[in-house]
């Protein structure tokens, strides 16, 4: 009999979520004759009534290399384990994959997806196979996440255009991105896309320190700059600033300097939409085979992980273990300082 298997998506989405399914697809159903059901919108697909689920077939997989989002739905309000409705339906998560013949769950996600998944594995017994998935880089199980060189580009091209308005007009421009509690995002968007000033969740900074190098770059003849802020950047001595960290700064260089002429860029949800990069098409297809061959070994319980450069299976209870952060006395910030930017602490 074949085996069946399903599928699923959680938490924000990130350019490559449909490069992953369709590697499974065509791996799992293609060439291992699985029977693979697509469940909608995390798990809330086997909750809510009528259930929403879908059979995937090679022939479903047209264009889903280069297709950002994500087929099945996502939603990051779906813990079966406290529901919308406020009741726990992770016995029913089990019970219904039961009925369904489904022998266990591709769980794509991140951080909150896989503890998710660990726990209806640990307390119910689910199969569950897990795939990192987030543009903000910070799973600490694996090198990389796919989604994130995509939301990179983004930033390095949106900087690419700024720059030249920005040099046009004498102008600051502050640029807001995403990334969470870590700082990857703004780190190689911000090198890539030559940034002046950077500035990390992980190191607070110090308004003296990004007027000293716009000063600098004044009295070098280049009376514009480019900043790059992480969305939980925070200056020192203040709080984690929760959606406002890129009017924070500007707000700093306005009092301390009344005849700057800036303006501020939020990139947002840019930087998770649409097609993911090659590298990314490529990481995610490798996720998707490793997840088959995973559960083809009987392997449940882990989450493919790229390390030092090999695709391995990592226990799912190591993998959600603890989030990465940008390591300040790395290669990465010391490069970064070495090219002039900025770091602000
Ligand atoms: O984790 C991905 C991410 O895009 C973060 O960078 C950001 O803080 C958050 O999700 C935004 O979430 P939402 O789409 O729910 O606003």
């Amino acid at each position: 009999m074949s085996r069946h298997v399903g599928i699923l998506t959680g938490g924000g989405d990130a350019p490559g979520l449909n490069a992953v399914i369709r590697a499974v697809v065509k791996s799992g159903v293609g060439q291992k004759r699985w029977l693979l059901t697509g469940v909608e919108d995390a798990f809330d697909g086997l909750i809510a009534r009528p259930m929403r689920l879908k059979r995937l077939v090679p022939r479903s997989c047209g264009g889903l290399l280069q297709r950002g989002g994500t087929i099945l739905g996502t939603t990051n309000r779906g813990d079966p384990f406290a529901w919308k409705d406020g009741r726990d339906h992770a016995a029913d998560v089990g019970r219904e994959l039961e009925r369904l013949g489904i022998e266990g769950l591709i769980v794509i996600g991140g951080d909150g997806t896989m503890r998710i998944a660990e726990r209806l594995m640990r307390e119910h017994g689910v199969n569950v196979l897990g795939v990192p998935k987030t543009i903000d880089n910070d799973l600490g199980a694996t090198d990389q996440t796919f989604g994130f060189l995509s939301a990179v580009d983004c930033v390095c091209d949106a900087l690419d255009r700024l720059h030249t308005t920005a040099e046009s007009h004498d102008r600051c421009i502050v640029v807001e991105v995403m990334g969470r509690d870590a700082g990857f995002i703004a780190l190689h968007g911000g090198i890539a896309g030559g940034a002046d000033v950077i500035l990390l969740p992980e190191l607070p900074w110090n308004i003296d320190r990004i007027r000293a190098k716009l000063e600098q770059r004044r009295q070098l003849g280049r009376p514009f700059s480019l900043i790059v802020v992480a969305e939980s950047a925070r200056p020192e001595g203040g709080e984690s600033s929760a959606g406002n960290a890129g009017q924070l700064v500007v707000d700093a260089l306005r009092r301390a300097e009344p005849e700057l002429d800036i303006r501020m860029t939020v990139l947002g949800h840019l930087q998770r939409g649409g097609s993911p990069n090659a590298f990314d098409r490529v990481l995610a297809t490798r996720f998707g085979v490793a997840a088959v061959e995973l559960v083809q070994e009987g392997r449940w319980g882990h989450m493919v992980a790229l390390r030092n450069g090999n695709i391995v299976g990592v226990p799912l209870a190591e993998a959600v273990r603890q989030n990465r952060t940008v390591d300040l006395g790395g290669e990465l910030v010391a490069t970064a300082r070495a090219v002039g930017v900025e770091l602000g602490g």
